[in-house]
């Protein structure tokens, strides 16, 4: 239970903003949905991988719950498929027409398969229909690997290759974003 002066029903959004989730089927994405449902959102997209889709149905019916007036569209999405990010796009586009709100809260556990940029696509994608705000729950791979370079010690050598493969991220854009 969130403390009273957090509390999403007494903490009303100014204005019915449109909001998408990505990883929405349980955990903190599931409960992020349902506080901006309380909120009073209008229209929420929520999205997990297909193999998710009942967990995702089930968090729908208690969004639902919470505010019988919010649009609810649920659509898979896996977001280490470039594909399927700009399929999400299209579709949340089709759907609100207006975004206010793209919070990923999808996270990945144990060895990393697929290199993963700097969150371009993901933000131009989603972002360029209109001037959302991006907020994410995950500890991005491009800022851990930079915060790893921080923290070499005077005497270590800098070395690209290993951090981008370490951390499973594109070597040029770390070096460009160091
Ligand atoms: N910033 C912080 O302080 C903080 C604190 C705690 C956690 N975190 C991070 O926040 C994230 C979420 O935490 P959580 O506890 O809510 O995790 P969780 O319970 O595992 O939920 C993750 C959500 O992402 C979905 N997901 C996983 N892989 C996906 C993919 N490839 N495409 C689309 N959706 C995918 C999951 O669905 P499935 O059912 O398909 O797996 C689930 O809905 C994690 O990355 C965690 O490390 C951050």
């Amino acid at each position: 239970m969130p403390a009273p002066k957090f509390e999403p029903k007494t903490n009303r959004l100014p204005k019915a903003l449109n909001v998408c989730i990505i990883g929405a089927s349980k955990g903190i994405g599931a409960s992020i949905a349902n506080a901006y449902a309380q909120a009073g959102a209008g229209g929420l997209a929520i999205a997990v991988r297909p193999s998710s889709m009942k967990e995702l149905i089930a968090v729908e019916q208690h969004i639902k719950e919470s505010n019988p007036t919010v649009q609810v569209t649920i659509i898979p999405c896996d977001i280490t498929s470039s594909t399927s990010v700009v399929d999400l796009a299209k579709r949340v586009k089709a759907k609100f027409r207006h975004l206010d709100v793209v919070d990923v809260n999808s996270g990945y556990s144990g060895p990393v398969v697929l290199t993963v940029g700097d969150g371009t696509l993901l933000t131009s994608k989603m972002c360029l229909m209109s001037t959302c705000k991006l907020y994410t729950t995950n500890i991005h791979p491009m800022e851990a690997a930079l915060e790893s370079l921080k923290s070499l010690k005077p005497r270590e050598s800098l070395n690209y290759t290993k951090i981008a493969k370490e951390y499973s991220i594109d070597q040029s854009l770390l070096s460009k974003r160091h």
